[in-house]
């Protein structure tokens, strides 16, 4: 574990953040800025990202310091997430991340953002009763969709995940055909509250089906389908949101259908835990609560700034791999240090 706090950097899609945490977890200071150069393009334009990130990186990691009280001289280390997302911001954030190490004399830490999202609900004060492995996790968000067995710190099963869009993608698509800003899954939310449900009969991709993969163009498809009879005229509001409340519907059943066969997959899981932003959504929520419960399982889905990506769960991670090498009295693995 780094003898003091540790600066960490999350910059793998559309969000710049820096974080500062303690050993302990102890956060000390956050810093986050969604960048808004995207709205425009009604998606995130990875070129734009990449220049964003490096015109963001430096002055945000200087203020986050500031904000945490600390001098330069205190860090004891540097992460950053360095993969899998969109190359240009990551090499932009490691690449700033190292440099720093480098000259305050001190390890850089190497974090994959997937396996942040899947520790993140083990940061102090995310669920009371501390959790423990191994859990399912459920990572919904606009550039993941899977199910992952976290047996260990570096053991992470996949079960599954989409064979075409990702849930959130599908959320922002089904938004965008509806005439809905960017990004759609808050907006859609919004407008199905107004919806009934049942009004359309969408398809189940892949419910029932063995395994837990997941599948969303084929609703997307359904929609557009639905849509046509409307050609260039504006659609009415209560066909829209019949149709929000419907697609949130079919999605929520879905993935219900594909938790229950991961759960399956699982020896002895200890809790089903939801992470990305679309576990943002309050339907989905209460869909895997109730799903869980009925399972006898907590469900534990961190508050929505750690579920979206952050660089606090880029530091916590950091701290995760540092204590579990530690333990193991072993030197970081090779692909943890030092490596974009
Ligand atoms: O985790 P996130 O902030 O960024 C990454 O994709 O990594 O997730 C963003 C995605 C977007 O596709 C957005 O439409 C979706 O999460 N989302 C939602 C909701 N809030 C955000 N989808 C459904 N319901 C929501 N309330
Ligand atoms: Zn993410």
């Amino acid at each position: 574990t780094p003898a003091g706090p540790l600066l960490a950097i999350e910059s793998s899609c559309d969000e710049t953040a820096c974080a500062i945490l303690a050993p302990d977890g102890t956060v000390l200071a956050e810093r986050l800025v969604s960048q808004e150069d995207h709205v425009a393009f009604g998606g995130v334009v990875p070129e734009i990202a990449a220049r964003a990130h490096l015109a963001l990186l430096p002055d945000l990691a200087r203020k986050t310091l500031e904000s945490s009280g600390l001098a330069r001289s205190d860090l004891a280390a540097v992460a950053a997430s360095t993969g899998p997302g969109l190359i240009g911001g990551l090499i932009v954030g490691a690449s700033f991340g190292k440099g720093l190490a480098i000259a305050l004399g001190k390890p850089f830490i190497a974090v994959n953002h997937i396996e942040a999202h899947a520790l993140s609900a083990r940061l102090p004060g995310v669920f009371d009763g501390h959790l423990t492995f191994p859990y399912l996790l459920l990572l919904v968000s606009g550039g993941h969709c899977q199910c992952l067995a976290v047996e260990g710190i570096g053991h992470y099963r996949r079960l599954g995940g989409t064979i075409d869009d990702a849930a959130g993608e599908a959320f922002d698509k089904v938004a965008k055909m509806l005439g809905l800003g960017w990004p759609g899954g808050p907006a859609l939310e919004r407008l199905a509250r107004e919806g009934n449900p049942a009004a359309f009969a969408l398809p189940r991709p892949l419910k029932g089906r063995a395994g837990c993969d997941f599948s969303f163009s084929g609703l997307k498809t359904a929609i557009a389908r639905q849509l046509e009879p409307y050609g260039s005229a504006p659609l009415p509001r209560q066909v829209a949101a019949d149709l929000a409340a419907s697609f949130q519907q079919a999605v929520a059943d879905v993935i219900e259908d594909r938790i229950i066969h991961a759960l399956a997959m699982m020896e002895r899981p200890t809790a089903l835990v939801a992470a990305g932003g679309v576990a943002a959504n309050a339907t989905l929520r209460s869909r895997l609560t109730a799903l869980a419960g009925s399972h006898g399982l907590p469900f534990v889905a961190p508050p929505l700034r750690l579920c979206t990506d952050n660089a606090v769960m880029v530091g916590w991670a950091a701290l995760e791999i540092c204590r579990e090498a530690g333990r193991r009295s072993l030197p970081l693995p090779d692909n943890r240090a030092m490596r974009p």
